[in-house]
């Protein structure tokens, strides 16, 4: 199967479960799928159920779409991520927000978890994406345009949506919940960063660094869609404490920040359906 005709039964299968027009899409990164949890009315698709998918190989990512109603507002998750890392080329790892852009989803929320560069932040810190920096090393365009989702050269001006960021801002100062902002730069991974590579992306201007996200929000401005992007610091990047990283502390600081991460979310999405 080509992955056009991927991309389209996969919509189908998706289409055919459930009722509802999802709204707003997630993609939950690690540790911070307990969102669907929440959802009302939910049903989940595994994506060993959507013929030709790609599947999800990592600990703390099961890969699975879920839709399902988050205070009263249709939305689809996907739980679990495709990454770069996995082997996964970058056109096939954003087969999930092509499908979500066919079931009509307009505005996206892109979460990770991301090591701290700039000061400001400490581990448990909640960053809003203002902007990224691509090293990743490919982009997930490259290759023929798919001409039925977007341009050949779309615009990455204003990837992640000033005014949907501005409005969650506002949301989250009203409760006093501390938000920062900044640029998230990707590294392909699996290996974590050495601390000469962290000092070089500070230098660039990243606030933050992980693995994931940027082939999303590509493959989500080529679509069209809005997208409010946030990162979960679980720990400060290589090199800036004098200590070993491991995925063991990021999936457990994930979890500390769990309560505020979800409340935050309760926030973007409203704010979503808002603007
Ligand atoms: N680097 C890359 N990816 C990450 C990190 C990090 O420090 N923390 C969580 N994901």
């Amino acid at each position: 199967m080509d992955m056009e005709a991927c991309i389209h039964t996969a919509a189908e299968v998706i289409r055919s479960r459930s009722s509802l027009q999802p709204q707003v899409g997630l993609i939950l990164g690690s540790g911070l799928g307990d969102f669907c949890d929440g959802l009302q009315n939910a049903g989940k698709i595994p994506f060993s159920e959507l013929p030709a998918f790609p599947q999800a190989t990592v600990e703390g990512h099961c890969g699975e779409f879920w839709i399902g109603t988050h205070q009263e507002v249709p939305v689809l998750a996907l739980r679990g991520r495709l990454h770069y890392y996995e082997g996964y080329p970058q056109n096939v790892l954003t087969i999930p927000v092509r499908v979500m852009a066919l079931l009509g989803i307009k505005t996206l929320i892109l979460t990770n978890a991301a090591g701290g560069i700039h000061p400001r932040l400490s581990p448990g810190s909640l960053m809003l994406l203002q902007d990224h920096i691509n090293q990743s090393g490919s982009n997930p365009l490259i290759g023929s345009n798919l001409g039925e989702f977007g341009p050949r050269f779309p615009d990455m001006s204003e990837v992640y949506d000033a005014g949907l960021r501005n409005d969650v801002l506002l949301a989250a100062r009203k409760e006093g919940m501390d938000l920062a902002c900044g640029t998230y730069l990707m590294y392909s991974g699996p290996s974590y960063e050495t601390p000469a590579e962290i000092r070089f992306f500070g230098k660039i201007g990243a606030d933050a660094v992980g693995m994931s996200t940027v082939p999303e929000a590509i493959v989500a401005r080529h679509c069209g869609m809005r997208i409010l992007g946030i990162s979960c610091i679980t720990n400060m990047a290589a090199g800036i404490l004098q200590k070993k990283l491991s995925h063991e502390e990021v999936l457990e600081t994930a979890n500390c920040i769990k309560p505020k991460f979800l409340r935050l979310l309760d926030l973007a999405v409203h704010a979503s359906v808002q603007a």
